[in-house]
């Protein structure tokens, strides 16, 4: 028994800051940020927009694809490192709202690979016959943790919410590898969020995000492609197998590098970072969504989603469409 994706959902902010807009922030240019990230412009939440409102929103939406009533729905997973409070959980907020009054909820964080962990804790439970219907949700609001004078980060991120619907299934495939070093911490930090809220207080800086972006590329160019080539090895698989690759997305050019150390055509490997930027645990579902509703999945397809980020963490998973 494995958790089939039946429906797909997304949510994106109507705020969108392009990078002319961050030119007037920061010391940087349009030149500059899309040559050596690949984003153009990113969405941020305003006035009632939330991290759970944009989950419920994404949420709702994948039921509806999946044409799940809420009521059926057994387990909500939320992948998030920015809810906007501690308690209750995002999970439980989007209960709420969109009435899955049945639903065992709760919330994850292991940063932009979030969405991966959550997928692979919702195939346990469906693996093990616990539950038959699962949400899982990666949303982020970064525009609440990043230094906004910060040219090395704040470039990078925006917000949204990704989710997909599994139902269990004898039919399907689902396999993973996840890994973390901690010992690599210090390399993608954050200590406080909801720092919007806190502005107009003056601050040193070191409670936002925190990156060393060098060390964050080479980690990902290199564990990428190994996590990939271990997840196929053990599913005695090759990548002449694999339609679609989805990655985190975070830079094109670690999409580029990935795409080339596993000798694949760059095709296989869509991006939509140029219009919403790193979105962290929320990338992956909103590419699968937008992907999905283009029609570009043919039944039967084997994709792999790969991340990686903060903690560090990384890891893959084989679905088949
Ligand atoms: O979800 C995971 C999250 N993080 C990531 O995935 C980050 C991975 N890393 C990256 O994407 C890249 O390392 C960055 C996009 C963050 C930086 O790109 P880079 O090619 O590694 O640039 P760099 O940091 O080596 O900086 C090159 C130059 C420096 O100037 P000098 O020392 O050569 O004079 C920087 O000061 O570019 C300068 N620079 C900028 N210039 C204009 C750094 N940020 C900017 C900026 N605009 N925003």
């Amino acid at each position: 028994m494995i958790g089939k994706i039946c429906g797909t959902g997304s949510y994106i902010p109507s705020l969108v800051w392009d990078n002319e807009k961050l030119a007037q922030l920061v010391e940087t240019d349009d030149e500059w940020i899309r040559e050596r990230t690949g984003i153009a412009r990113r969405h941020l939440i305003d006035g009632e927009e939330t991290t759970s409102y944009m989950a419920a929103q994404a949420a709702g939406e994948a039921l509806k694809d999946a044409g799940v009533r809420p009521e059926e729905v057994d387990l909500i997973v939320v992948a998030t490192m920015s809810s906007q409070n501690i308690m209750p959980c995002t999970a439980c907020e989007v209960q709420n709202v969109i009435g899955a009054v049945n639903a065992a909820c709760f919330d994850l964080n292991a940063a932009c690979t979030g969405f991966l962990f959550a997928l692979n804790t919702a195939q346990a439970y469906l693996g093990q016959g616990i539950y038959k219907t699962a949400v899982v949700i990666g949303t982020e609001s970064l525009s609440n943790m990043v230094n906004w004078e910060d040219r090395s980060t704040c470039i990078l991120f925006g917000d949204g919410a990704g989710a997909v619907v599994l139902k269990a299934s004898e039919d399907g495939r689902y396999s993973q590898v996840t890994y973390s070093d901690g010992s690599k911490g210090d390399v993608l930090t954050c200590s406080s969020r909801n720092q919007k809220k806190f502005e107009d207080e003056p601050r040193d800086g070191s409670t936002y995000m925190q990156m060393d972006g060098g060390e964050v590329f080479k980690f990902a160019v290199s564990k990428v492609p190994e996590a990939v080539r271990e997840l196929l090895d053990q599913e005695q698989m090759t990548t002449e197998e694999i339609a679609y690759y989805i990655l985190h997305q975070a830079n094109v050019r670690i999409v580029r590098s990935v795409a080339k150390r596993l000798g694949e055509k760059a095709e296989k490997f869509p991006t939509n970072m140029e219009e919403y930027g790193n979105t962290s645990s929320a990338s992956i579902p909103i590419l699968l969504d937008e992907l999905n509703k283009k029609k570009t999945f043919q039944s039967g397809d084997f994709i792999v989603l790969s991340g990686f980020g903060g903690g560090l963490t990384y890891g893959a998973s084989l679905i088949r469409w």
